[in-house]
């Protein structure tokens, strides 16, 4: 490990309780009127663990991410985070986003504020860190990541693959228990794929506990440590990379690598 990733390793304060996997759905189901997005999900992330999902369209990724982040509440089932039930009636749901760091397809920066601004938002706001502390975490990690030179420009004024190299230092800002990637390259010109990527494997390297969803099935292969194969919203299957891609042991997934691999 180079000494260049030291600081985005969790910090001791979000460091995952002894014995709690960082992450555990158990039984989670999700409907949307009639149609049953999510039909029993049992899923469990360690810590430092890299968990890729693959899986076609419409197989409920998304939804997945989305019911950890609470932005979609289960039907059934339950999560816990580093031991806590998320799911439970009385969350505080601001409380259990500041533990979760989240970058999506589409960027969403503020198109008003500055880099550092939009990068250091949530450390002054949610986790009350002093501004000018919030501001030499954000031009360190902005420094590390290759955007020494961007911390007073704006999202207008970057390419799409700075753009979301952003995202990602404002989700790991505050030392998140858990980083939920979904997508992050699928907007972008496969000239600027790659060095999204890069930043990914460095958090991986620095000991960053991640649940990512990717059509990059490259980047999936080389960087996962498990992936799960969704099918019809149930995991198939999963497994190292080394078996789901080289000897998948179910018809779908199967026919899905086949068909995601001649394009
Ligand atoms: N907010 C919503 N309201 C109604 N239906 C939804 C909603 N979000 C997702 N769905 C449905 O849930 C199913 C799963 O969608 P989801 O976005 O989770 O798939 P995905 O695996 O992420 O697909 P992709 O690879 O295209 O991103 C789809 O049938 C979709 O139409
Ligand atoms: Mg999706």
């Amino acid at each position: 490990m180079s000494a260049d990733t030291d600081a985005v390793k969790p910090s001791s304060a979000s460091a995952p309780r002894a014995g709690s996997p960082v992450l555990k759905l158990e039984d989670v189901h999700k409907l949307f009127g009639d149609n049953h997005v999510l039909k029993g999900v049992d899923l469990t992330v360690d810590a430092h663990e890299v968990v890729v999902v693959i899986g076609a369209s419409g197989s409920g990724k998304s939804t997945l991410m989305r019911t950890i982040n609470l932005i979609e509440q289960v039907d059934d089932g339950r999560i816990l985070l580093s031991g806590d039930d998320i799911t439970e009636v009385r969350v505080d749901v601001d409380r259990v986003r500041a533990r979760i760091g989240v970058v999506f397809q589409h960027f969403n920066l503020f198109p008003h504020m500055s880099v550092i601004d939009n990068v250091t938002l949530a450390a002054r706001q949610v986790h009350k860190v002093p501004a000018a502390q919030a501001r030499a975490r954000g031009v360190e990690l902005l420094t590390r990541f290759g955007l020494g030179e961007k911390v007073d420009t704006y999202p207008d004024q970057l390419s799409g693959g700075q753009q979301q190299r952003v995202a990602i230092v404002r989700a790991i800002l505050t030392d998140p228990e858990l980083l939920l990637l979904d997508e992050i390259t699928s907007a972008l010109d496969p000239m600027l794929v790659g060095e999204v990527l890069d930043l990914v494997r460095s958090l991986k390297d620095g000991g960053s506990t991640i649940l990512m969803a990717t059509h990059e099935m490259h980047f999936a292969r080389s960087v996962a440590d498990r992936v799960v194969f969704m099918h019809q919203g149930r995991i198939l299957e999963e497994g190292p990379p080394e078996q789901i891609f080289g000897a998948p042991r179910e018809a779908a997934t199967q026919e899905f690598l086949a068909r995601i691999m001649q394009r």
